[in-house]
């Protein structure tokens, strides 16, 4: 074990899910290790959540869309001598559209991001965990990896993995003490909506036009 302290790693914290569970775990009191391509976003962040609740919080730019990135951020991780107890496997985005129209680069991407640096990363931060019988990890899937959807068969296609390759892994982890938990949201900001209805959120307009009517 280092001696640097327990640390949880989110990844894609710059903004949305990943900010709020920034947010969340600085609020217990956990030191935060943020992951995602925009610097100064993060930066932004992890400065907020330091004065806010004087955790320690670090910000890591990386591109986890690229080939071998979860390995590459394991490697980087080491560095920094740091005890990884939590790791909340959570950047994503939906590419929409027909399959055969969208550029495959792109959705390949999904590929990568989802689930092929997931499964790298796990497999780096795993036997510290379960050699110390403690930690967890939060994959963040979806509801759309629950069944096939057309015009989004790569974003499905793509959490339906990782929605298995979690749910497995609880099992299998289940005699180490380290927990796996399968996060699979519907449209999250409907949720935040009914907790603050204030919130504006332009990307939520099934929960915009519900808020008028009420
Ligand atoms: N929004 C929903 O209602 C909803 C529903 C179901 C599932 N989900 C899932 O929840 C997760 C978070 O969604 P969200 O709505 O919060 O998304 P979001 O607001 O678009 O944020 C995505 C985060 O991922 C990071 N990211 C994207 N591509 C990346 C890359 N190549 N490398 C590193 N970081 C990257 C982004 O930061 P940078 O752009 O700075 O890299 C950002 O921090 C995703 O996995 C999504 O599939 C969301």
């Amino acid at each position: 074990m280092s001696s640097g302290g327990s640390y949880a790693v989110i990844t894609g914290a710059s903004r949305g899910l990943g900010k709020y569970f920034a947010r969340a775990l600085a609020a217990r009191g956990q030191n935060l290790i943020l992951v995602a391509r925009s610097q100064d976003k993060l930066e932004q962040v992890a400065g907020a959540l330091r004065e806010q609740f004087g955790v320690s919080v670090k910000p890591l730019a990386l591109d986890l869309a690229r080939h071998s990135a979860g390995k590459e951020l394991a490697r980087q991780l080491a560095t920094l001598d740091c005890n990884i107890e939590l790791l909340v496997n959570n950047a994503g985005f939906g590419e929409r559209g027909e399959f055969i129209k969208l550029p495959l680069d792109r959705q390949l991407e999904m590929i990568q991001l989802h689930d092929t640096t997931v499964v790298e990363l796990t497999y780096e931060l795993l036997p510290e965990m379960i050699k110390n019988r403690r930690g967890g990890i939060i994959n963040v899937s979806s509801i759309a990896g629950l069944q096939p959807v057309p015009y989004a068969a790569l974003y499905s296609a793509s959490k339906s993995f990782l929605t298995n390759f979690s749910m497995a892994l609880r099992e299998e982890l289940r005699p180490t003490q380290v927990k796996v938990v399968t996060v699979c949201p519907h449209d999250y900001a409907l949720i935040l909506k009914s907790h603050n209805p204030k919130s504006n959120d332009k990307r939520c307009p099934v929960a915009n036009r519900l808020m008028k009517k009420s």
